[in-house]
């Protein structure tokens, strides 16, 4: 199958979460399963243009003002770690100098969401289709993802199927429904779409139009990165307002697992590590962890549990719960036991704030604030325990390496997360991981106690524990053939 992937993010290229680590990892299975993949993405200023491939000629793309130019930039995606790729996947840059020559994807910290971002990301939707044109290449599949990406499954639709693609489907992932693209109906004039279009697709958001509601409508088949997730997003309580569109929409949507990029997140072959490891051989693990308390300058202790944390510092996160001045969980928890906090984040202002003021304070919590992929690798691999007190976590990256590296998950029972982390059990002795309910301070310290107790008083279940976790196989081969399997669905609905 063709298969073109459109979305706002993509590692090595532009990258604020989980979903660039997912296109790319996806793109690359899929290629490894013979599809021909594509890869659409705007050519943000961080992305150095003098490594890229212009194509000759401008390119007008149709928007509600008259026709935008830009010029198209074209590359490939390297492999895991960088090195060269065998499955070529080919990226295809969206380069228009008024929408994406700025710092920032989505915007800056002092101004977090553009102006104009409904007009950027109309725009690139609508691109992809003049790329297919000028590159001569009509793909089976467009694949949008998130509500940058949505309204190319809208175009599609109540369009461009009338007009050279009438044997394309649309696949429309929903990563994080926390992010809906809801802005004045005035932006609805740049999509060039007429009022009636506005209506049977979806927009209408109270008296907003909304982006992802229209590419949920709209999409030939869609899903969401976990199946828990993909439950819960029906129900009131994490449906963002749109369960009832995806309950309408229930017999095209599912929840499909990410899988995590097993070349750069593996112990055995990791080069951000000071000597690899395995579950056979863990003697790594423990020079990880003096290197990490070093790093961190906790004190060098072997005896002492290590708790990692790497996040985006955001509500979605818990980190209110956690960090929040004066009733956050974390203080108690450093003050009352014996471990040590390592941290790694960057976002709300008001968290790094508290952070660097908690590193003051307490001799066993040390953050950074910022974002170093060195010092992930080295995090996960150094603890012995994962925190993740996720509010929601459509699927989680982050849990799956800590089970890769043998640091042992603590994390709330929501979303990815049950999909992939299984509570400790004493009596049976079966589990990989922690789970609390509710996300509250008292929770968040009660599960950590618990997981240091066990650490303390039974550390044969714990170290039987990591190597359980380590044996999970969380590669892309498997999610990448559900995907295949929604896609010939489609496909064959659709035709
Ligand atoms: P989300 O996409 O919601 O942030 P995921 O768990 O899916 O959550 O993915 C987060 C990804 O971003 C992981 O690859 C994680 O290691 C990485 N990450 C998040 N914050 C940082 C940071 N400060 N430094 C390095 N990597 C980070
Ligand atoms: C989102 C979600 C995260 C998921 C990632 C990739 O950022 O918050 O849970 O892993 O997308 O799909």
């Amino acid at each position: 199958m063709k298969i073109l992937m459109a979305s706002s993010e993509a590692v090595p290229f532009a990258k604020t979460g989980g979903l660039a680590d997912m296109v790319s990892s996806l793109s690359r299975a899929l290629a490894a399963l013979g599809h021909e993949v594509c890869i659409a993405l705007p050519r943000y200023y961080g992305i150095d243009k003098s490594r890229l491939k212009a194509l000759e000629g401008a390119m007008g793309v149709p928007m509600g003002g008259g026709e935008e130019w830009c010029a198209v930039l074209e590359s490939v995606l390297p492999g895991p770690n960088g090195k060269q790729n065998k499955n070529n996947v080919r990226v295809f840059f969206i380069d228009h100098e008024k929408f994406f020559g700025r710092d920032g994807i989505y915007g800056t910290p002092s101004e977090p969401d553009f102006l104009d971002n409904p007009r950027r990301f109309t725009f690139f939707s609508r691109s992809i289709f003049q790329l297919c044109r000028k590159i001569g290449w009509y793909p089976d599949i467009i694949h949008a993802h998130d509500w940058p990406a949505a309204l190319s499954a809208v175009y599609l639709k109540f369009s461009e199927r009338f007009n050279n693609f009438a044997k394309t489907v649309s696949a429309l992932t929903v990563h994080n429904l926390g992010y809906q693209g809801i802005y004045s109906r005035d932006n609805y004039y740049h999509t060039g779409l007429g009022w009636d279009v506005f209506y049977r697709a979806g927009f209408e958001d109270g008296n907003m139009m909304n982006m992802l509601r229209a590419g949920i409508y709209s999409a030939d088949t869609l899903n969401t990165v976990s199946p828990h997730y993909a439950e819960e997003t029906m129900t009131g309580e994490y449906g963002f307002r749109l369960d009832g569109v995806l309950r309408y929409r229930s017999s095209s949507y599912r929840g499909i697992l990410n899988g995590i990029d097993t070349d750069t997140w593996n112990p055995e072959k990791d080069s951000f590590i000071p000597c690899p490891y395995s579950a056979k051989n863990m003697e790594g693990k423990s020079k990880a962890k003096k290197a990490l308390q070093k790093e961190f300058g906790l004190e060098p202790n072997a005896d002492v549990p290590v708790i990692g944390l790497i996040s985006r510092l955001t509500g979605q996160k818990g980190v209110g719960e956690l960090f929040g001045p004066a009733y956050g969980s974390a203080y108690p928890i450093c003050r009352d036991m014996n471990i040590q906090f390592a941290i790694l984040g960057s976002g709300e202002s008001w968290c790094e704030n508290e952070l660097r003021s908690l590193s003051m304070r307490l001799p066993n919590l040390k953050a950074r604030i910022g974002y170093d992929e060195r010092l992930a690798h080295l995090i996960e691999a150094g603890s012995d325990f994962f925190l993740m007190p996720s509010r929601y976590e459509p699927s989680g990256l982050n849990q799956m390496y800590s089970l890769s590296y043998g640091t042992i998950p603590i994390v709330r029972n929501t979303g990815g997360l049950v999909d992939t982390v299984e509570n400790f059990n004493e009596a049976t002795g079966t589990g990989t991981g922690f789970m609390f309910n509710d996300l509250t301070p008292d929770a968040i310290y009660n599960t950590v106690g618990w997981a240091v107790w066990a650490w303390y008083n039974r550390r044969p279940q714990i170290e039987e524990m990591r190597k359980r976790g380590m044996k999970k196989d969380f590669s892309w081969e498997n999610s990448a053939k559900k995907y295949v399997i929604m896609y010939e669905e489609a496909v064959s609905k659709t035709q």
